[in-house]
């Protein structure tokens, strides 16, 4: 397929063009107030798989946000390939952090893409990598190069836990049937370095509230005499790690899948510099659970953080006041076997089972999702690990990620397939922070090698069969 290549240098204007347009539109799941971009974005995906060669393209209503539905069928009796995607992105803020607006896309050149980069909400996450299976379509499509059926699923409510996919998958089974679910929705450990996603890690989210006094009140009047939400909080939230920075929850390691010596040793042998690492976050040193490495803590063990916390008085200068209230969002990266929901119980029992007297404490648990592993020996992986020989001509590396896309596991479960997570994104493209950004070499490179997945599964599809 050399002509992808010229195909690619062809229509590389175009393509870029055409993502910037999509990346004008703030699609925030997350903010009811993007309703109508939501809708808007959903209808503009729907005709760029059209255009691209889809046959029949539907935007499925559904009770949240539609899922916007393609289809290329070429012969019943080849293999079918699902591609999963989102077309939902993360809210922006902190706007002021942002170089750029973030739905105003620019290029600009950096150290790490010297081709340039798109700077928008969104580029990595997951709009450009979603765009670039609508542009390997077209390739393939424009120049017969098909070998498969298609299929596409792209979603808007990734970036709020696909509340309602599982609700999608139920009521379409047979008209998601495939041979294997193709995702680009991660990244890659560099240009020079290619990698595969192996791994996903689970998540259980939850909100907690604590309430004290039934009023804000006067701290020097009652400072000291009731106890403050926050400070009890605070409290609470601290006692969730020990000295070793494992988490003190009761039966929360229970079911974690240990990896063999043979395992870690392997996980270590994938390049990486801690100096890089703790350089390109301006740290002077990194911090964990202990007696495990940088990489395994960000991958194969389970973790908890808080994500957001609140409460009391934090506006201009000073306000004397003990709150009546306390809040923190709190995450727990979950790692196989454990279950998503057997942790929201667990945190929910001990978290309440720590609150002193003189405070009420609720746990709601927002969302959450199971951990996925792609066995290497599955044929997907063969044939994504073959796609990228050709195009960056190496073997990548098997890497598992520290990341999410809850409803992967649920994919696995419901549509009887494995899942191939072809990522080309960077860590330092920055998804969910100020300035994100997708090199456009890794925009083109993405939509170079999906092509020869589509030929090698195919060919290794078919000779399973025969
Ligand atoms: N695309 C990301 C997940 C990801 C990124 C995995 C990079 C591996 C490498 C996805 O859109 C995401 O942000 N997932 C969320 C969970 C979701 C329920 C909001 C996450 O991981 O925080
Ligand atoms: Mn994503
Ligand atoms: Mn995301």
């Amino acid at each position: 397929m050399a002509k992808a290549a010229d195909y690619i240098a062809e229509n590389k204007d175009r393509f870029i063009s055409e993502l910037i347009k999509l990346l004008k539109i703030p699609s925030i799941s997350a903010d009811p107030a993007y309703k109508d971009e939501m809708f808007t974005t959903a209808d503009k995906v729907a005709e760029r798989l059209k255009e691209a060669g889809c046959d029949k393209v539907e935007v499925c209503e559904t009770p949240g946000y539609p899922v916007v539905y393609g289809e290329k069928k070429i012969n019943e009796e080849l293999p079918t390939v699902l591609v999963y995607g989102h077309y939902d992105v993360q809210p922006p803020d902190p706007l002021d952090l942002w170089d750029s607006a973030p739905f105003e896309p620019v290029i600009k050149e950096t150290d790490t893409h010297p081709d340039g980069a798109i700077f928008a909400r969104g580029a990595c996450d997951d709009k450009g990598q979603m765009y670039m299976h609508v542009k390997a379509l077209e390739y393939m499509v424009k120049n017969d190069e098909l070998p498969c059926n298609v299929k596409f699923m792209i979603e808007g409510e990734e970036e709020v836990g696909s509340v309602n996919l599982n609700w999608f998958l139920e009521r379409n089974q047979e008209k998601l049937k495939n041979d294997v679910i193709l995702i680009s929705d991660t990244g890659m450990i560099s240009k020079e370095v290619p990698s595969i996603t192996t791994g996903l890690r689970g998540l259980s989210y939850v909100e907690v509230e604590v309430t004290g006094p039934n009023r804000d009140l006067h701290s020097g009047l009652y400072g000291g005499a009731v106890a403050n939400p926050i400070n009890v909080l605070t409290k609470m939230i601290a006692s969730l790690h020990d000295e070793n920075n494992h988490i003190t929850i009761p039966q929360f390691y229970d079911k974690v899948d240990d990896l063999s010596d043979d395992e870690r040793k392997k996980m270590a042998e994938a390049p990486f510099s801690l100096d890089t690492y703790k350089k390109a976050l301006n740290i002077d040193a990194v911090y964990g659970e202990k007696d495990f490495s940088t990489n395994e803590r960000n991958s194969i063990r389970p973790t908890l953080d808080v994500n957001g916390i609140w409460g009391g008085y934090i506006g201009e200068g000073a306000k004397t006041v003990i709150p009546s209230k306390a809040f923190a969002k709190i995450s727990m990266r979950l790692v196989p076997d454990q279950d998503w929901q057997e942790i929201t119980q667990l945190f929910k029992d001990h978290f309440e089972s720590i609150a002193p007297a003189g405070v009420t404490v609720k746990v709601k648990p927002h969302h959450g999702g199971q951990a996925y592993v792609t066995p290497i020996d599955d044929i997907g992986y063969q044939a994504a690990s073959k796609a990228y020989e050709k195009t960056f001509g190496k073997t990548p590396v098997p890497q598992r990620s520290g990341g999410s896309i809850p409803i992967v596991s649920l994919f696995e479960k419901m549509l009887d397939s494995k899942i191939i997570l072809m990522g080309f994104g960077l860590d330092s493209d920055a998804i969910h922070s100020p300035n994100e950004h997708f090199g456009i070499w890794n925009f083109l490179k993405g939509i170079e090698t999906i092509p020869h997945f589509y030929h090698e599964f195919t060919k290794l599809k078919t000779s399973e069969k025969s």
